[in-house]
Formats: C-alpha cells, sequence, structure tokens
C-alpha cells in the first residue's frame, strides 16, 4: 500500500525514518518528553495502541531500570493493540482490544503485581470520515483509556493521551482533571497544525476518594457514573497549552527538496517494519494466482 502524498514529503516523517523509528509518533514522545520530562526515572510503562511501535520503541531507550531487573524474564514495556506488531527488543507487545475488561488484571500480572508509573495511549479508531465523528468516537477511546489505566497506575504516575480538540473536549478534560493533580496540553511540533490532536499530560494521579473506597469489582461501574455525573465546567477551569519542540522544521510545509541543512542521512533504507498482516495481502496472492477478478462491471 503506498504512502499518502502528504506523508511522502512530510519532513518529519523522513527524520523519523533516519532516526530509526517505526513511525513518526515517536518523535512526538520524544518532544513531549524534552519539555515536560515525562520519562525521567520510570522504570514501567504501558504503551496503549501501540502500533506500529514508535511510542514503544522511545520508551524501551529510556525504561531500562527496576526493582525485578533481576528476573531475566521481567519486560518492564508492554504494548497493546488490536493490530499485532513486529517484536521490539525491550517490549513485550499483544494483540487485544483495550476496551476488553480482564485486560488490567492481566496487565497488574505482567508487571509482577505491581502498577506502573506511566500509561500512555495514542489511540485512534478508524475514521468515520466527519470531524464530529472522529472527535465523538476517539473521546470514547480517551476514556476507555483512562478508566484502564486507574486500574494500573500507581499513586503519583503519569497518563500522556491524545485527545482531538473539539467541540466537546473541554467537559472531557475537566473530567479527566479529576483523576490527577496536574494537567496540561502539550502539542509537539511534528503534529500539523491543521491537526487537532493534541496530548494531554496528567500527572500525579489521585483517585477521587469516592471511588477510593469502592472494592475493585465494583470500581469499573462507579468510574463511568462518576465521569457521567460531571457536566458543568466552572468557568475558572483552564488548562495551558503548550508547543514541545524545536522549530527547525514545519510540519504543515510542502518541502519538495530537503532542506539545504537536514542533518539526517537521505540514503535509501529498506523499510523499518514490513506489515505484519495487512488487509490487502489475500488480494495480492489472489492476483499472483491469476483468481483476482473485478466486481460491478461486464
Ligand atoms: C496513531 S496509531 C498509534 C501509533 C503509535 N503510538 C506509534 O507510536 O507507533 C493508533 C493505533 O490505535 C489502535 N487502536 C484503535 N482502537 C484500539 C482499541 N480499541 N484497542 C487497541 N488498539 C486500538 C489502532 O490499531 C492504531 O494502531
Amino acid at each position: 500500500m503506498g504512502l499518502a502524498q502528504r506523508e511522502r514529503r512530510d519532513i518529519w516523517y523522513k527524520v523519523a525514518k533516519a532516526m530509526g523509528y517505526r513511525s513518526r509518533s515517536a518523535l512526538k514522545l520524544l518532544q513531549i518528553h524534552q519539555k515536560l520530562k515525562i520519562l525521567d526515572g520510570i522504570v514501567s510503562a504501558v504503551d496503549l495502541c501501540a502500533s506500529p511501535g514508535g511510542f514503544s520503541q522511545v520508551l524501551a531507550e529510556y525504561v531500562k531500570s527496576s526493582n525485578h531487573s533481576s528476573d531475566a524474564s521481567y519486560i518492564p514495556v508492554l504494548g497493546i493493540d488490536i493490530q499485532p506488531i513486529h517484536d521490539l527488543e525491550g517490549v513485550e507487545f499483544w494483540v487485544q482490544d483495550i476496551t476488553d475488561q480482564n485486560l488490567y488484571s492481566d496487565i497488574i500480572k505482567h508487571f509482577m503485581n505491581d502498577k506502573v508509573d506511566l500509561v500512555l495511549c495514542d489511540g485512534a479508531p478508524d475514521g468515520f470520515g466527519t470531524a464530529f465523528e472522529d472527535g465523538y468516537y476517539q473521546e470514547d477511546l480517551v476514556l476507555t483509556a483512562l478508566q484502564l489505566a486507574i486500574f494500573i497506575l500507581r499513586p503519583d504516575a503519569t497518563f500522556v493521551v491524545k485527545v482531538f480538540r473539539g467541540k466537546n473536549s473541554r467537559l472531557l478534560t475537566y473530567r479527566i482533571s479529576h483523576f490527577f493533580e496536574s494537567i496540561v496540553y502539550a502539542k509537539p511540533r511534528v503534529c500539523r497544525q491543521s491537526s487537532c490532536e493534541a496530548f494531554l499530560v496528567c500527572r500525579k494521579f489521585n483517585l477521587p476518594s469516592s471511588l477510593s473506597s469502592q472494592n475493585v469489582e465494583e470500581l469499573r461501574e462507579a468510574f463511568w457514573r462518576f465521569i457521567y455525573s460531571i457536566t458543568d465546567i466552572p468557568s475558572e477551569f483552564n488548562v495551558d497549552y503548550i508547543v514541545c519542540g524545536e522549530a527547525k522544521y514545519d510540519a504543515d510545509a510542502n518541502y519538495p527538496e530537503l532542506p539545504e541543512d537536514f542533518e539526517y542521512s537521505t540514503e535509501v533504507k529498506p523499510p523499518l517494519m514490513l506489515p505484519t498482516n495487512p488487509a490487502y495481502k489475500i488480494a495480492c496472492e489472489l492476483k499472483k494466482q491469476g483468481k483476482l477478478c473485478k466486481t460491478g462491471k461486464n
């Protein structure tokens, strides 16, 4: 499957590839970290919606030592996605839907009954086309990630989630703010300014007192009741919005030629990650065998 024309010329795509990252998303996480130091001191992390694994590559570079490092089978970074992901040293990948209700207990088991320092979620549902519908489904994914995170984050831990900022994102942000001592929106320069995405960086996890008294079985339902009970946003509620990363390249610009000071090698490299099980694989096989026919034409 060919790349979209926009990605072919995207300068950050070229930088990510030259640096050996599987996706330009890796650079978004690096830029957030440069500004907010979210990866310092992290010994365990979960990367929700991780495919193709750019965030996980960065986590593998930063999350190294841990209490369990004497156990050779212990892997401190866990990446989860509904799509399969190619192996990566220092990361364990699971093919799973993050809406799966039993996922949290498997995650806790993976971390040897410890909770984790950091949960990331860069999830995006398959687009439905209109900004309103995409925003609606993405908001649902954000809250699902938060609901999972409250089971697996240790107190004071960090949660970073991608939000499509739109009509309802202020209420979404206010709802999430009840679970953390501080929140801030980060916009890496790798993101196109034309995109409404930004990352909500939430620090110092602290379960609201009305939820901390719930037992584990009741916590999930209590979470949703709590979330939907928050309907009014106080006028004084405001969240800082910061831009992260050097202003060296413009993600929205069209660079038909690479800038003269482009510091990375442009030698053609093989793909960093071949598709695991692309949707078009069967069609290619059938075509090779001459069994692919066009429908709808006489
Ligand atoms: C923008 S990509 C993530 C890129 C990734 N952070 C990286 O650095 O390479 C969004 C991912 O969300 C995943 N996703 C969407 N809904 C999901 C769900 N319910 N459970 C698990 N993964 C999901 C998609 O499969 C897709 O791979």
